[in-house]
């Protein structure tokens, strides 16, 4: 044992209790994100002049705080450290979530809604950041991943609030409950560790060995920082850095895989499913049950995907779960093709298991993949700035989807709608197959400079950009100490 890092087969305690504490980030990105649909259903209470376009506000400043919290993100957390980026989210959760609960005024809501929104935003680049750079390259996938796991329960974990309380129709307990994981995740931030990437990049050599001792075997730990040390002096100024042609491909993969994960309408579903259900005949229990059934697939499936995204890799993920969503999708546009908008018992019943199906692969695929590969693709230098960029696309495309749904489905019809999604997720599927990569087990720095593609899949860079000799020997000889796969 060194520092709570076990030698062989397992990550290490020191590090699956960073990936957990931090994961915290995800729960409540996942909790506040699913709580507004049933507290919206409350607001009257307290505000009995509420308007429709009133309540859509309460979920579209969230989403417009959340595009804003994830691009302000990266250049605090450039600008003071990861580990102390995740302190202000958390205190931006905690002020956000007690200023909704308490809210004496609807324009009060609102605001709260941004402060929450802000640190939704913030967690969902950092929180996959800092878990990636402290990460040992073997389960990388899994720990960051366990931010998505944890994203997903909490999502289900807002609904079962929201079910739980709406017999007194609580709804500023719904968004106060909040307040204890992000005391939680604050106080559990206070230990940890800053990011050694990051210590590197602020020539802070002697920490970032310190940090690296805490969280890997003894043995790797000198390669790790000899790689770590070339390629924060190999790229120059920040932003700019992001714009060069060499990087070009990796920053267009970040936003198309934000943009592709929303377009293909997973927040559809995760918002509106208890609305299509029952608009398609589901009495409003049964939808309400179906609903939980889909937080409870979708929480099940992270969990299969974390046990395999360090085996089997991203892409076969990616790919496999994909072809899922295209293939529920085109289902459920022909369900309602078939019956029109009033499905029978029967139809009603393969809808909701094309739902699963559809939420299941995304939650193998999609789901946790964009947030694992954002944190994989950039090199040190720029992945904040690119990170925020990505997520800030995710947050806008969502916002989009989200405002658009309804009208769509008014529009051109359910079947219309579900059509035009199967559409977009085969689109979705191509790009994939021909430009995502693979990166399983290998060091962060490898990916980000094209230098190592063992598996199959398309290289991020061209390979004369790859690596000065020195850093190139260092993860030569990473890469002959890491043990096999399993
Ligand atoms: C997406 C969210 C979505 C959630 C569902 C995340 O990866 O970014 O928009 O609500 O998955 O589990």
């Amino acid at each position: 044992m060194h520092g709570g890092q076990r030698r062989g087969n397992g990550p290490g305690r020191a590090v699956v209790w960073l990936a957990a504490i931090t994961a915290l980030g995800g729960l409540l990105f996942g909790y506040d994100t699913g709580v507004v649909s049933g507290a919206l259903l409350f607001l009257k209470n307290d505000f009995p002049n509420i308007t429709s376009v009133q309540k859509e506000l309460v979920t579209s400043f969230l989403l417009a705080g959340a595009a804003m919290g994830a691009i302000g993100a990266g250049r605090v957390a450039d600008r003071i450290g990861r580990q102390r980026t995740i302190l202000i989210t958390a205190t931006l959760f905690m002020a956000g979530v007690l200023a909704a609960a308490f809210s004496p005024a609807f324009v009060f809501l609102l605001a709260a809604q941004v402060v929450i929104g802000l640190g939704v935003g913030s967690a969902s680049m950092v929180v996959p950041m800092y878990i990636g750079e402290a990460a040992p390259p073997r389960f990388r996938g899994a720990l960051v991943s366990f931010n998505q796991l944890a994203l997903s329960t909490g999502i289900l974990v807002s609904y079962l609030v929201d079910y739980g309380l709406s017999g007194t129709g609580d709804w500023r307990l719904m968004f106060g409950l909040a307040c204890l994981p992000a005391a939680a995740l604050f106080l559990g931030m206070l230990f940890q560790p800053e990011s050694p990437a990051w210590l590197i990049t602020h020539g802070r050599l002697e920490e970032a060995r310190r940090v690296l001792r805490r969280l890997r075997p003894p043995d790797t730990v000198d390669s790790e920082l000899a790689s770590l040390r070339s390629s924060a002096q190999r790229q120059g100024a920040r932003v700019r850095e992001l714009l060069r042609p060499s990087l070009r491909p990796a920053l267009l993969l970040g936003l198309l895989l934000a943009v592709f994960q929303q377009i293909t309408g997973i927040n559809t579903v995760i918002y509106y499913a208890p609305t299509l259900l029952n608009n398609a005949g589901l009495g409003s229990s049964a939808a309400l049950l179906a609903n939980v059934a889909n937080g409870i697939v979708n929480v099940g499936m992270t969990i299969v995907a974390i046990r395999l995204l360090d085996r089997a890799g991203r892409r076969v993920l990616l790919i496999s779960g994909t072809c899922g969503m295209a293939t529920a999708l085109l289902t459920i546009a022909l369900i309602f093709l078939a019956s029109g908008p009033q499905l029978s018992t029967a139809a009603a019943i393969a809808a909701v298991a094309a739902l699963f199906v559809y939420i299941g692969s995304f939650a193998i695929g999609l789901g946790p993949v964009f947030w694992l590969l954002i944190s994989e693709i950039y090199p040190v230098r720029v992945r904040a700035s690119a990170m925020s960029a990505a997520a800030c696309a995710n947050w806008a495309a969502n916002f989009v989807v989200t405002i658009s749904f309804l009208t769509l489905l008014n529009a051109i019809t359910d079947a219309g709608t579900f059509f035009m999604f199967a559409f977009l997720t085969t689109a979705a599927l191509i790009y994939f197959w021909l430009r995502v990569p693979e990166t399983r087990g290998l060091q962060l720095e490898d990916i980000s400079a094209g230098r190592s593609r063992p598996r199959p899949g398309p290289a991020l860079v061209p390979a004369q950009s790859a690596a000065r000799p020195a850093a190139r020997h260092a993860a030569a000889a990473a890469r002959r100490r890491r043990p096999a796969h399993r």
